[in-house]
């Protein structure tokens, strides 16, 4: 009988040297695994840094490329785009969201022109072009509108990927946008396009960098708890991410991303499908403000984190320490 118990096993062997502990690694981080967002603003020549993002700025059409190659000189396979609307283009109905001139439009030619081999993502939802800052069409009581948001959604991807995108996102959480979106595609000629569908996505105080980039923040009546998801709620991800796989989804997305790693790991397992997490913009700055306060090492709290997600079986993360951690893991 093999009995292996201690002293026999000692499991201290196993991480007693640099060389044992990198043929042991059960996970490993490569820069493949990581989707780098972009920001996108008006004019020229220009990069703003984002105060509540620091290290992070929104770039011109004419300079974005610049971003994605040096993504691409990195081996990160793939950018996610989101322009920040001038204000004058946002209206109660989001017109500005399917002009295939727009921001987002142009900023995806000037990549795929310049770097036409790195993946495209663009987010579907209505936040960076309505006045009120909600993902959809809002009613007189400042209820959000299912169908008729959807209705717009699917042709707001029928422009991205126009464009030229090569992931359509929504990120928006109303019922029965994937298998809107999946057969305006289909329909459109666009069968190439896949859709990463933001399918667990909780109405989360980790997104408050983010509406600042966007410039969403200041406008934003009321909260986004009547089609988000609830904190409280882990079971009910897993009916979303079925319903988005019936619908078409080509792979899924959890988000945020450390706070829900339970979830990330749960429609792994269950579905087996592509899953993502979105390390969201109040975790990239939580990590940042933890490293200038001296509460960490910040190269090592980045890998440390970006690693939980491949150990919960994320097969990639958006995050926007992406250039960062690539130049890290290829040290
Ligand atoms: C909105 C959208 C949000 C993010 C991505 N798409 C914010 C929101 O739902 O209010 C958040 C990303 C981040 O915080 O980094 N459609």
């Amino acid at each position: 009988m093999t009995h292996a118990s201690y002293p026999a096993l000692r499991m201290r062997r196993g991480r007693s040297a640099p060389w044992i502990r990198d043929l042991l690694a059960e996970h490993r981080l490569h820069p493949s695994d990581l989707i780098l967002p972009l920001f996108v603003c008006d004019g020229a020549d220009c990069g703003e840094p984002i105060a509540s993002l620091p290290g992070v700025s929104r770039w011109s059409v004419d300079r974005i490329a610049g971003q994605a190659k040096a993504a691409a000189a990195l081996g990160i396979p793939c950018v996610a785009l989101f322009p920040n609307t001038p204000a004058a283009l946002r209206t109660e109905r989001a017109e500005e969201a399917l002009n295939p001139d727009n921001l987002l439009c142009r900023a995806i030619k000037a990549i795929k022109d310049a770097v036409p081999g790195i993946g495209v993502l663009t987010d579907v939802a209505l936040d960076p072009y309505t006045a009120h800052g909600h993902d959809g069409l809002v009613d007189d009581r400042g209820c959000v509108l299912n169908d008729d948001t959807v209705a717009i959604l699917a042709e707001q991807a029928l422009v991205q990927a126009a464009a030229g995108a090569d992931i359509v996102a929504p990120s928006d959480m109303m019922d029965g946008r994937v298998g809107a979106i999946r057969a305006a595609l289909e329909g459109g000629g666009y069968c190439d396009v896949a859709i990463m569908a933001y399918a667990a996505k909780y109405a989360s105080a980790f997104y408050g960098p983010f509406r600042d980039a966007v410039g969403s923040a200041g406008r934003l009546k009321g909260d986004k708890r009547g089609y988000q998801m609830d904190p409280a709620n882990g079971a009910e991800a897993l009916r979303e991410v079925a319903l988005d796989i019936a619908e078409g989804a080509d792979m899924v997305m959890v988000k945020p991303g450390l706070a829900y790693l339970d979830v990330v790991a749960a429609v792994k397992a269950r579905f087996g499908v592509p899953t993502f997490a979105y390390a969201v913009s109040g975790e990239y700055a939580m990590i940042e403000a933890a490293a200038a306060a001296g509460a960490g090492d910040r190269d090592a709290l980045i890998l440390e984190t970006l690693l939980a997600f491949k150990r919960a079986g994320a097969t990639g993360v958006l995050t926007y320490h992406a250039l960062d951690a690539a130049r890290l893991i290829g040290r």
